[in-house]
């Protein structure tokens, strides 16, 4: 279905979703006019900038083609929706820290609000769509909203679509040119089914119209938790799996390979990790349990909690390891991080496991300096504060006993381990011969991406601990020769 004249897109919320579906959506349809708002100027400021907010690979091209010809950044909220035929949604949705389902419902209050703004400013009939990640209904809430609001316009009326976004991170632009599905939910009535088609016209610039599903509002609500609720599944699964791998001398990389070749699993999702991380696996699974627990179906609610749980104790065990392994004590001692953010590619540290680890290593009194290509301080030290409560005032040397450092070696110097938090692809070509030099020892790599060559760390004399697999150990062999100078250097401390 063509859209008619001039079609104006108004995304409200400048995010790792909003800015980076805009700009896809603008360069795919140049005859639309596309315009994020944010109330955040500093966030508009840098999209309109060389700097982007967000690091994502690809996206400052992607930006600077269609910016200032169709794609636009503001903070004129109200004035952009006035003007908007589509306005999609794309505020935050995080975990609700107070009142009734703390800890697990969404908090829906940006998208309320949002929803006040459109049904105050709108002009002329306007179609809502739901790109946040939201609990099942939310359309239902938001379609009531927006009418209550807008009795003195009969001739406005509002369609709210749902059409919930699956990109990752890292590869967001990726995922955005040519996504696995586009997942549009409208009314079932004709002027829901209108709305739809519009939606589709703008998607089908690019994606193959095959690609793009249509269902009904809660199906497609629904199917977001649940996608998001299968990939967190796998890991802690999979996670689980290299626990009984650590007591049996079963190889979980091999486990996976095994397990992942068949067709009717996949490979995808199948990497033991020290946890999973990100803004969106947490929230949304415990929004999932919320829901069940809502609906009255507590086993339900139970089933899916346990996949939180299980990545809750992967991150503690591990640092327990590293406590374990180095003698049982790391107070004083210097644990070096590579990386920090949640997964490689990208600067985000939300929820990332890092955080929770190095929590456990400074309730041990340990230092921690950290390497991380992308990671910017401050982000580092809001995750701080926002998911752990460590704050200067609750930790008065916080910034003298945790340090983010800009080159990897300097991080490593002097440290007693190095923990490696991200899987970033530099991370396996430094020169671990130099690094072993600079360390105290022993020296340990704890590897809680299973990214390392082991066995060559080993033979330069690390002290080798990974995720689901039994490493020899310089400590156990004392017949063990390592090959280089720096590994005969390390036993004569011994
Ligand atoms: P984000 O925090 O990066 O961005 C949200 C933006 O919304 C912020 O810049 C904030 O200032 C703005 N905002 C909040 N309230 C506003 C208001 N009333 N008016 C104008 N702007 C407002 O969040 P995000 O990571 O982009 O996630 C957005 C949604 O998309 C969430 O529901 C999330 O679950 C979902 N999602 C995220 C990802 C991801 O990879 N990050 C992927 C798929 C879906
Ligand atoms: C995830 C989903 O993959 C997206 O489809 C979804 O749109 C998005 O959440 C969202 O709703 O926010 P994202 O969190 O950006 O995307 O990144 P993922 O690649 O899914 O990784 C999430 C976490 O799981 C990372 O910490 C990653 O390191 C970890 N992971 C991933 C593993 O530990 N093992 C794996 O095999 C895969």
């Amino acid at each position: 279905m063509p859209l008619e004249g001039p079609f104006k897109v108004c995304c409200v919320g400048a995010g790792y979703v909003g800015g980076p579906t805009m700009a896809v959506m603008a360069k795919f349809c140049p005859g639309v006019r596309v315009c994020v708002v944010d109330l955040s100027q500093p966030r508009v400021d840098a999209w309109n900038s060389s700097k982007l907010p967000i690091y994502e690979p690809g996206l400052q091209s992607i930006v600077e083609h269609a910016r200032g010809k169709n794609l636009f950044f503001s903070t004129e909220v109200e004035k952009e929706i006035e003007a908007a035929d589509m306005v999609f949604i794309s505020v935050d949705t995080p975990t609700k820290t107070h009142g009734v389902g703390s800890g697990s419902a969404s908090n829906v209050k940006n998208l309320e609000a949002v929803a006040r703004t459109i049904a105050r400013c709108a002009s002329s009939s306007t179609i809502v769509v739901e790109k946040s990640t939201v609990p099942v209904q939310t359309a239902d809430a938001l379609q009531k909203i927006l009418a209550a609001n807008s009795l003195d316009r009969p001739d406005v009326e509002f369609q709210v679509l749902s059409n919930p976004e699956f990109l990752a991170e890292g590869t967001a632009v990726r995922d955005l040119l040519s996504p696995s599905r586009v997942l549009i939910g409208g009314p079932e009535s004709e002027a829901g089914e209108a709305a739809i088609a519009k939606l589709v016209a703008l998607y089908a610039q690019w994606v193959p119209r095959e690609k793009i599903l249509t269902t009904n509002v809660w199906s497609s609500e629904l199917s977001k938790l649940v996608a998001n609720a299968y990939l967190a599944q796998r890991i802690s699964s999979i996670n689980s799996i290299a626990m009984l791998c650590e007591a049996t001398k079963a190889n979980v990389d091999e486990v996976s390979r095994a397990v992942g070749a068949d067709t009717r699993i996949g490979p995808h999702f199948l990497r033991a990790s020290v946890g999973f991380g990100g803004s969106c696996f947490r929230k949304d699974v415990l929004n999932l349990v919320y829901l069940s627990e809502s609906f009255g179906l507590p086993e339900v609610a139970q089933y899916w909690r346990q996949v939180v749980t299980m990545n809750e104790w992967q991150k503690e065990r591990f640092a327990r390891r590293m406590i374990n392994v180095m003698f049982n004590t790391v107070t004083g001692k210097k644990i070096t991080f590579f990386g920090f953010a949640f997964k490689k590619d990208t600067g985000d540290v939300r929820e990332t496991a890092a955080a929770y680890v190095a929590k456990y290593l400074l309730d041990e009194r340990a230092t921690i300096s950290i390497y991380d290509p992308q990671v910017q301080t401050e982000d580092l030290w809001r995750e701080f504060a926002s998911t752990l409560g460590i704050t200067e005032e609750s930790h008065p040397n916080l910034k003298n006993v945790v340090t983010l450092e800009n080159d990897p070696y300097e991080a490593a110097r002097d440290s007693h381990a190095i923990a490696v938090m991200t899987e970033w692809d530099e991370f396996k070509d430094y020169d671990y011969e130099k690094l072993f030099h600079s360390m105290q020892k022993p020296a340990f790599i704890f590897d809680g991406r299973n990214i390392l060559d082991h066995q060559r760390c080993f033979e330069l004399g690390f002290e080798v601990a990974c995720i689901g697999k039994t490493l020899p150990s310089h400590f156990d062999q004392p017949s063990t020769q390592p090959s280089a100078a720096a590994g005969a250097k390390h036993k004569r401390k011994r």
